[in-house]
């Protein structure tokens, strides 16, 4: 049995959880969870929202699935998420954006994946006050991190290419921020001019590669989103573009993540903890689920078949007009829709 630590989440946390747990159960998956939490439900007992102990069972373990977890607005509180991607070194934040059937969108036939770095930028969180009357945050790009999510996104391309997915599109403003998005631009333009002189786009001619200013590429985006197959992105504007990109397949309740460094990975629904509607029974758990199916495909889990099948099913459960959630159109509850796909296994 392989041991993967689960964050409970707030929220609506415990029951998109509890879909997760019932539906793995029924298809029989060798997980032992190893449950504990973080957030805001934590703080009085451990004074932090993120426990020593949480970082340790991911660190043992290597894979963790997170529901979402309340950050509190306001001064000298850290993102707890913020803080588990820089604490673990989670570089990666991977967000696979797929039309799905059943699901209304204003789009079809997208299959586009987002690479966004996740340890620097303007998220570093360098930001003082000058004076009373201005502020200063700090942007920073290193050498190091571009080079590293520019090598994580290619072989995304590589090992992807058998779903066609050749053309990588990496995002800047460096006609502006000619130091810092020039950096990463320059970065990624290296590494993938490294993959041209060893041969390797000869001997994939399909492959492509290359670059949009980010007000450009919001355009496209939304114009032709099924041109794009893999887009690299500095942290900030792939932020705005994962989100932008999960409202062109239906949403952030059916669009999963995942965060992933060299020794971990953590996956996670990609939703906050819709404080409107939780304790009431009628969550959609489909993030958290695909995060579940991308989890299960991990290079320390790699169990293919056990992922086919349960997104196999959930996709046949989201084309019955009858089982979906409310925020689907449905009048399913969490776990209806739960039931549901377990009769589709
Ligand atoms: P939110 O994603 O929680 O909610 C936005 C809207 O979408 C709400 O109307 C909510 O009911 C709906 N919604 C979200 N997930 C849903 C689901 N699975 N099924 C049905 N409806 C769903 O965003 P909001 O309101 O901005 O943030 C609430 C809290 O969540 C904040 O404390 C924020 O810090 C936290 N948050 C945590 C994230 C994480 O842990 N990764 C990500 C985003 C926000």
């Amino acid at each position: 049995m392989k041991k993967v630590t689960l964050i409970i989440g707030d929220g609506i946390g415990p029951e998109i959880v509890e879909s997760v747990k019932k539906i793995f159960k029924a298809a029989d998956v060798q997980i032992e969870w190893e449950e504990t939490n973080a957030g805001i439900s934590v703080m009085e007992q451990y004074g932090t929202p993120l426990p020593q102990h949480v970082l340790d069972s991911i660190r043992k373990n290597k894979v963790a699935l997170k529901a979402p977890l309340t950050t509190p607005v306001g001064k000298g509180i850290r993102s707890v998420n913020v803080a588990l991607r820089k604490e673990l070194d989670l570089y990666a934040n991977v967000r696979p954006i797929v039309s799905l059937e059943g699901v209304s969108s204003r789009y079809e036939d997208i299959d586009l994946v987002i690479v966004r770095e996740n340890t620097e930028d303007l998220y570093s969180g360098i930001e003082h006050m000058v004076g009373d009357d201005a502020a200063e945050s700090i942007k920073i790009i290193t050498r190091k991190a571009s080079s590293r999510i520019a090598e994580f996104a290619m072989q995304k391309v590589v090992l992807e290419r058998k779903n066609q997915k050749n053309r990588l599109t990496v995002v800047h403003k460096a006609n502006i921020m000619k130091f810092t998005d020039g950096m990463f631009l320059e970065e990624a333009t290296k590494l993938v001019n490294g993959y041209k002189s060893k041969g390797f786009f000869d001997k994939f001619v399909d492959m492509k590669f290359d670059d949009r200013i980010i007000d450009n590429m919001c355009m496209q985006l939304v114009q032709r989103p099924e041109t794009f197959d893999v887009i690299l992105a500095p942290n900030l504007y792939g932020d705005i573009l994962s989100d932008l990109c999960a409202g062109l397949v239906g949403g952030l309740g059916v669009a999963p993540g995942a965060n992933i460094g060299d020794d971990c990975a953590v996956y996670e629904a990609i939703h906050g903890t819709a404080p409107d509607i939780a304790g009431k029974g009628i969550a959609n758990p489909t993030s958290l689920l695909l995060s579940a199916v991308m989890m299960l495909r991990d290079k320390n889990i790699q169990d293919y078949e056990n992922a086919d099948r349960i997104e196999a099913a959930i996709k046949k459960t989201l084309r019955q007009p009858y089982s979906v959630t409310v925020d689907l159109g449905g009048t399913a509850s969490t776990m209806e829709f739960t039931d549901d796909i377990i009769d589709n296994l």
